[in-house]
């Protein structure tokens, strides 16, 4: 695809006209790679490490991590999807259980081993951030029980939080399904106009007076992703429970409690947890169907 006339159909002037472009377009591009290359370090909130929590015991299912999926640890497709976010500039699983750890070396991720204590994964996340060497400022916690996500809800949730200077936390959501709509398990969330969260909540919200889901309303569903400012994450654990956190069972509720601002990004995406073992079936027989090897 020629940008510019070739200098043998042009005249004497039209070539050093082609020539001048040419050197022009050449230093442009130069000085854009060059600045590229320059500023990404030093852009607000450049460096980002993705963490991946995994724990062996779990209320519904232990060694969860560990589960094949078609052959395969859960934990490992969820790391190959986290490897192919493109705003991840490090990824690494942290775990409590040595066998975890084991698999996961096994198959080529760094591993951190965190506390037995910890309680939660956000928890054992800010244990993990803190026994990095390294520097990030924006850590992405991707819960291993979403084997299928999209590296691009990474890119999108690391993207919220560079593009939106005032939040601490982002996070995503998808269409709810009618069907989820009154079951507990599926957190739902209402949003500003700007995409900043208002709310999260077990019920339905909002709730429509008539008692039942109203089947025009865009309803949001919360996925398990969340990406934080390296900073908050730090003193996010210290910050004690707070009423609705503790009503609702939902620890985001703690940022929005604490007056912090969150971005939630919306996304196209079929959530297939796995919370208990007979979602691994299901799982499967999804990923069969779509021919996901
Ligand atoms: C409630 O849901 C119904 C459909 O089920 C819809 O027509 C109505 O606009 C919704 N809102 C209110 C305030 O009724
Ligand atoms: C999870 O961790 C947060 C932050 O570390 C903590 O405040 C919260 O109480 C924990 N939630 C549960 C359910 O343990």
């Amino acid at each position: 695809m020629p940008i510019c006339p070739a200098p043998s159909e042009s005249s004497g002037s039209g070539s050093r006209v082609w020539i001048f472009h040419g050197l022009a377009l050449g230093a442009a591009a130069a000085a854009t790679a060059a600045a590229y290359v320059y500023r990404r370090p030093r852009g607000f909130r450049s460096l980002a490490v993705g963490i991946i929590p995994a724990r062996y015991a779990s209320s519904r299912f232990d060694g969860k991590p560990l589960a094949l999926i078609l052959g395969k640890p859960m934990i490992q497709r969820t790391w190959e999807r986290v490897m192919l976010a493109s705003s991840l500039n490090h990824v690494v699983v942290a775990t409590d259980d040595e066998k975890i750890a084991e698999c996961c070396r096994g198959f080529g991720a760094d591993v951190i081993m965190t506390s037995v204590s910890c309680q939660n994964g956000s928890e054992r996340c800010c244990e993990a951030l803190q026994k990095l060497r390294k520097h990030y400022d924006i850590v992405v916690n991707i819960q291993g029980d979403e084997p299928l996500i999209e590296p691009d809800i990474i890119d999108g949730v690391v993207m919220a939080l560079q593009r939106a200077p005032d939040a601490v936390f982002s996070t995503a959501a998808t269409a709810l399904k009618p069907e989820d709509a009154f079951d507990t398990n599926r957190v739902k969330c209402v949003v500003d106009n700007q995409g900043y969260a208002i709310y999260f909540s077990r019920g339905l919200i909002p709730f429509n007076k008539s008692g039942k889901v109203n089947p025009h309303f865009p309803y949001l569903l919360h996925l398990g992703i969340s990406g934080f400012d390296s900073k908050f994450l730090k003193i996010y654990p210290q910050l004690a429970p707070t009423p609705l956190q503790l009503e609702e069972d939902l620890e985001q509720l703690k940022v929005l409690e604490n007056g912090y601002k969150m971005k939630v990004i919306k996304v196209d995406h079929d959530a297939h947890g796995v919370d208990a073992p007979e979602d691994v079936e299901k799982i499967e027989a999804l990923m069969r169907a779509r021919n996901i090897q």
